[in-house]
C-alpha cells in the first residue's frame, strides 16, 4: 500500500482527505477517483486530478479503453496529487442534442404557426419597429410560404435531423462531459444564428427570400437548373459528409478514446473533408435562398469555424502521427 497525499487545486473542497492509500500493484487511477469521489460526494467527472510532480492531468484510461494504473502514472508513497471540482457536468451528447433541437424546432416553428405572429403589424411585435428597407412585417393578410421557402424549410430540418441521428448512433466522443454552463454558449451559435435569425429571414411573407442583388436569372423560383442543381448538390454534400462520420466512426473501437489517420473517400483529399462537405451543404442552401444576407452570414461564420479547426486538426495529425500523416490541405483542396 502507498500513501498519497491530497490538497485541493483552488477553492477548499469539502470532505477532501489529508490522503489516501492505494495498493500500487493492482490499483488504477480510476480506483483514485473514486475514492475522491466518495469522501467529497462529488461525481466523478466533476473531478480534475493532477499530479503534484508535473501537473499533468491523471487520466483514467489509455486510448485503446484500458485503465490506467497507478503504477504507470509514476505516483509513489508519499506523491502529491491535486483535486479540482470542474462544477457541474453535462454529458456531451447532451449538449449536441439540444444545441440542434433549436434550428429542428425553430424553422418549422417559424415558416408555419408562428408566421401570423411574427410578420404582423402589431405594437407588440418588435420587428415592426425596422427601418422600411428591410422591415418583413406586414399589415395585410400573411400569405402562405412560397414553395422555395417550404423546401428550404424541409432541406433545413433534414440537415439537423440528420445531425441528432449522427449524435445519438454514429459519432463516438472522446469525451464524456463539459462543464454544464457550457450548453448554454454552444448552443447559441445553432439556436440563433442559424435558428431564430436565418428562418425569421427567410420565411418572410412576400415569399421572395433573394437579395437584392441576388441576379434574377438565378432565382430558383425560375431557374430550374439553379433549383436542381442546388437541391442535387445538397444531397450529394450531406450524403457525403455523412460517410466522413461513418469513417471517423470506424476508426475508434466501442468505449475507447483512440485517434488514428482517417482515410479513404474525402479524406485523401483534405484533412476535414466532413467540414467541406458540410460548407457545400450550406452553400446550397444559400443559393436556394438567393443569397438572402442571413444564409450568407451564417455560412460565413460556420466555414471561418470550421476553417480554423480544421488547420488545427491538421497540425494536430502531423504532431501526432509524424511522417505516416502526409500533409494536405486542411479543409479547401489547393486553398486552405
Ligand atoms: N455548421 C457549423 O457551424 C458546424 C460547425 C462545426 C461542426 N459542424 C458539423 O458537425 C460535425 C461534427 O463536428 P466536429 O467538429 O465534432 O467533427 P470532428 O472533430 O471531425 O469529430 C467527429 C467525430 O469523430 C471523432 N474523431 C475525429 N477525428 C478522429 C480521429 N482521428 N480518430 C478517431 N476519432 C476521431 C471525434 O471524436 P473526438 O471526441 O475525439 O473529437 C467525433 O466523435 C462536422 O463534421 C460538421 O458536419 C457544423
Amino acid at each position: 500500500m502507498v500513501s498519497l497525499n491530497v490538497k485541493p487545486r483552488g477553492r477548499p473542497l469539502r470532505g477532501l482527505p489529508e490522503s489516501i492509500e492505494v495498493d500500487l500493484s493492482t490499483a488504477t487511477t480510476s480506483e483514485i477517483y473514486s475514492k475522491i469521489a466518495a469522501h467529497t460526494r462529488l461525481d466523478q467527472n466533476r473531478l480534475r486530478i493532477t499530479k503534484g510532480s508535473d501537473g499533468s492531468v491523471l487520466s483514467q484510461k489509455h486510448q485503446d479503453g484500458k485503465l490506467v494504473t497507478v503504477e504507470e502514472t509514476g505516483l509513489r508513497e508519499g506523491s502529491q496529487i491535486f483535486v479540482k471540482d470542474l462544477g457541474p457536468q453535462i454529458a456531451w451528447r447532451t449538449v449536441f442534442l439540444v444545441e440542434y433541437l433549436g434550428p429542428l424546432l425553430i424553422h418549422p416553428l417559424f415558416l408555419g404557426p408562428l408566421r401570423p405572429y411574427l410578420y404582423s403589424a402589431s405594437a407588440f411585435n418588435p420587428m415592426s419597429y425596422l427601418p422600411a428597407a428591410i422591415n418583413p412585417t406586414t399589415s395585410g393578410v400573411i400569405p402562405p410560404p412560397s414553395q422555395t421557402q417550404q423546401l428550404v424549410c424541409a432541406l433545413i430540418f433534414l440537415h439537423f435531423l440528420k445531425r441528432e441521428y449522427e449524435t445519438i448512433f454514429v459519432h463516438r466522443f472522446s469525451s464524456a462531459t463539459m462543464p454544464a454552463f457550457n450548453i448554454f454558449k454552444n448552443s447559441a451559435h445553432y439556436w440563433v444564428l442559424s435558428g431564430f435569425n436565418l428562418a425569421y429571414w427567410l420565411y418572410v411573407p412576400s415569399g421572395v427570400m433573394s437579395a437584392s442583388w441576388w441576379p434574377k436569372a438565378l432565382e430558383p423560383a425560375t431557374n430550374q437548373a439553379v433549383l436542381y442543381g442546388s437541391i442535387a448538390l445538397f444531397f450529394f454534400s450531406e450524403f457525403s459528409n455523412y460517410l466522413t462520420h461513418v469513417t471517423l466512426r470506424n476508426l475508434r473501437p466501442s468505449g475507447s478514446t483512440k485517434r488514428s489517420i482517417p482515410r479513404g473517400y474525402g479524406f485523401n483529399l483534405v484533412t476535414c473533408p466532413n467540414y467541406l462537405f458540410e460548407t457545400m451543404a450550406w452553400g446550397a442552401i444559400t443559393v436556394l435562398a438567393g443569397g438572402n444576407f442571413s444564409a450568407i452570414l451564417f455560412l460565413a461564420v460556420a466555414a471561418g469555424q470550421m476553417a480554423v479547426w480544421a488547420k488545427k486538426k491538421e497540425r494536430r495529425y502531423r504532431k501526432e502521427f509524424g511522417s505516416a500523416y502526409k500533409k494536405k490541405s486542411s479543409m479547401f483542396p489547393f486553398l486552405w
